[in-house]
């Protein structure tokens, strides 16, 4: 089964991502558009070979009977919403989740708006948003986003089903973070350090021995009861306005137990009163989850 491009893609410069929810009885004609995207999406790379655009749609935990009412992935549930005080990461369910990714803005914009078309009387757009790479692949909090994220074959280990009739498929969760810049430039370099366990201009690790216990990379790295590194493969961007900066989170796994324990571990508070930090200088205003489908899976409507 041959994965969606936009699960395992290379960092790039731009990407647009659109949420929609259906419109109530048009489950056919859904089904029918969202099987002419692999063809569309490979015009778009033969047509724009420079651009390294890819494409991604992913069905929502609420809509995937609705469209393909025969057989489900059996991870895809609700997002495992958070809410600890003042840090919360809610559940804000989608239908459809797209993802445009390209070195021209241009290309990933013309893909917008040929699904914008496809879909029209079919779903409304409930969000739209433009990611951008920030300087050297920085996050807006300035520190470098995505170096221990799965390399070269390994992303697709991480992040596709490898069996079964859901294989080349990937579990995606996707969060709209808007950070709380005014409060983060208020601390000082070396504690915005202790926030992620990592250095900011030079983004060197911390020796695991000096990592706080409430530092991002601690939080974050888990391992199963086999002793197994829990992974995840994160496409997140930056997103930015004249009012606002944050980060669109996405993460592509094989399962959705790494993410959710993930979250988990970020917003709970342990046994010794700790969390990850970084919850207090960012806030998501939405979660959802999503299954992304296999080319061949999509263009036969799941049968
Ligand atoms: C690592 C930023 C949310 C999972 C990192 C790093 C940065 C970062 C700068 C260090 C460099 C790297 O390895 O990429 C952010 C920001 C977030 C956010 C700004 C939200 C606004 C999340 C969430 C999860 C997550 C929600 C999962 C639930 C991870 C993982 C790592 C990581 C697994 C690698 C840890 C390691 O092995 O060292 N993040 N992150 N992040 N983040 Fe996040």
């Amino acid at each position: 089964m041959t994965p969606q491009a936009g699960i395992c893609a290379e960092p790039n410069l731009h990407a647009f991502y659109l949420m929609f929810n259906l419109v109530p009885g048009k489950r056919e004609q859904v089904r029918q558009a969202l099987a002419e995207l692999p063809v569309f999406w490979q015009h778009t790379v033969e047509q724009y070979p420079e651009a390294t655009f890819s494409g991604l749609v992913a069905i929502g935990n609420n809509a995937w009977d609705e469209i393909y009412p025969h057989a489900r992935p059996a991870g895809l549930t609700a997002f495992p919403a958070q809410e600890e005080g003042a840090r919360q990461a809610p559940e804000t369910p989608y239908d459809l989740f797209f993802q445009f990714r390209a070195d021209r803005l241009d290309v990933a914009y013309i893909a917008s708006q040929q699904v914008m078309a496809l879909l029209a009387g079919l779903a409304e757009l409930a969000y739209e948003q433009q990611g951008f790479r920030y300087l050297d692949s920085r996050d807006f909090t300035g520190f470098v986003d995505g170096t221990e994220n799965p390399q070269d074959e390994h992303r697709a280990e991480v992040a596709l089903v490898a069996e079964g009739r859901f294989a080349g498929g990937s579990y995606l969760h996707v969060q709209h973070y808007r950070h709380r810049m005014a409060k983060w430039r208020k601390l000082p370099v070396r504690q915005q350090e202790d926030v992620y366990g990592r250095t900011k201009l030079e983004n060197i690790e911390y020796e695991s021995a000096h990592k706080p216990p409430t530092a991002h990379t601690k939080r974050t790295s888990l391992k199963d009861k086999q002793g197994q590194s829990m992974e995840i493969l994160r496409q997140s961007m930056p997103w930015g306005n004249a009012t606002g900066q944050g980060l669109v989170f996405i993460s592509c796994c094989n399962t959705p137990l790494h993410f959710t324990r993930m979250l988990e571990s970020m917003f709970q508070v342990d046994g010794a009163g700790h969390f990850d930090h970084l919850t207090l200088f960012t806030q998501a205003e939405t979660g959802s989850a999503f299954f992304a489908p296999s080319l061949e899976w999509l263009a036969k409507g799941g049968e």
